[in-house]
């Protein structure tokens, strides 16, 4: 059995990677370490906690005496977990040097010490590029990040590719664009705008809502990190792009539609300060490696707000119970007027 170790496997990314891994990979065996922060939720693992060839440990990725020896029986790890969101980041960075550099260092050094790691895959985002008005990112660019989760990314990304440089580890790094699909918890626009939809909440559109996303399905994600794990050389980086560059007002729109809702449930407010106008990724890289992505937008996002739609049993409590989200959402929004 090959051993993988699959961090931040309770978050969204994560769950559907570690669904898709024990699917596709019969002969792998999965770790999740995960720390169950408010995003991670045993729940998006519910149909694979049972499968003998997952284990679940609940524990921090900084502490070393959990992570140290789940790295050292690895041969491949997938790093996802993460402090993932812009909005908090910028209410309070401080978790996201924690976890996201800090984490991830002790995470590498646990790699070189074992010494027989094959493979530490660091999953990275586009937004370590900054915005980018016009063109595509490419992977050679330079790195411009410009708010507190997507420096704390940054550092990962070249902390990480500095233990390959170094080290000789066999790390690689994916620069993922946005990604949408089931378990993705309801602060990002999607679930968000499509669960306070459902209920007739106001949709809140930020600034002037001409922002663009470059929107990949998590299931050509999970695809793509598959093949990596495979086909990839040490110490490059592949950006992932679904090809989907979307205004935030028409995803709006386009996702009112699919609920049959009305555009006055469109409430603009103030805009996110140091909002990246554009993300846009040049995928040609990966795509050289046999990989394309599968899901047209249109199917995947009539998919999703499909999910949401059969699954309030999954965000309901979060939204409606649980007083955490309830104090982020007001901390949030009620200063946007
Ligand atoms: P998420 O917030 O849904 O999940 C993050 C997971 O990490 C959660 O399960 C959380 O409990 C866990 N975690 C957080 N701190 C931890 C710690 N210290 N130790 C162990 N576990 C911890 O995030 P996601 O959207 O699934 O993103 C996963 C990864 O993909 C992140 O690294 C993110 O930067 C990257 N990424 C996300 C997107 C996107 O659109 N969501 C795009 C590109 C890249
Ligand atoms: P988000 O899902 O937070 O992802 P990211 O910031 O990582 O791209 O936001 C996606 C886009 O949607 C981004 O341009 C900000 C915008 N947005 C809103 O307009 N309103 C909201 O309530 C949220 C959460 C995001």
């Amino acid at each position: 059995m090959v051993e993988v170790l699959v961090t931040g496997g309770a978050g969204f990314i994560g769950s559907n990677f570690v669904r898709h891994a024990l699917a596709s990979r019969p002969d792998w065996r999965v770790t999740t370490l995960d720390k169950l922060t408010y995003a991670g939720r045993r729940e998006n693992l519910h149909d694979v906690m049972d499968n003998p060839r997952h284990e679940f440990v609940h524990g921090d990725i900084a502490d070393a005496g959990v992570s140290h020896p789940l790295v050292e029986r690895s041969t491949f790890v997938v790093h996802f977990a993460a402090e993932t969101h812009v909005d908090r980041s910028i209410l309070a960075a401080g978790d996201f040097i924690r976890t996201d550099v800090e984490g991830t260092f002790v995470l590498l050094e646990a790699a070189r010490r074992a010494g027989n790691l094959q493979r530490f895959v660091q999953i990275s985002t586009d937004e370590v590029y900054g915005s980018v008005p016009t063109g595509a990112s490419r992977e050679t660019d330079e790195l411009k990040p410009r708010n507190p989760y997507a420096a704390s990314k940054a550092g990962a990304d070249r902390l990480a590719y500095s233990y390959w440089a170094t080290y000789g580890l066999p790390v690689i790094v994916t620069r993922a664009s946005n990604n949408y699909g089931p378990y993705q918890f309801p602060e990002k626009v999607i679930p968000l705008f499509v669960t306070n939809a459902i209920d007739d909440i106001p949709v809140p559109l930020y600034g002037d809502g001409r922002n663009v996303r470059d929107w990949l399905h998590v299931d050509d994600h999970c695809r793509a990190i598959d093949l990596l794990i495979d086909k990839a050389t040490d110490g490059e980086v592949y950006n992932i792009g679904g090809g989907n560059d979307v205004m935030n007002v028409d995803l709006t729109h386009r996702i009112l539609k699919e609920l049959g809702k009305p555009t006055s449930l469109i409430e603009p407010v103030a805009d996110r300060p140091g909002h990246d106008r554009r993300y846009c990724l040049d995928t040609t890289k990966l795509r050289g490696l046999g990989w394309a992505p599968q899901v047209p937008f249109e199917d995947g996002l009539r998919q999703t707000v499909d999910w949401y739609r059969r699954n309030d049993w999954w965000w309901r409590p979060i939204k409606e119970n649980d007083p955490a989200f309830k104090a982020y959402y007001k901390a949030q929004y009620d200063t946007r007027g």
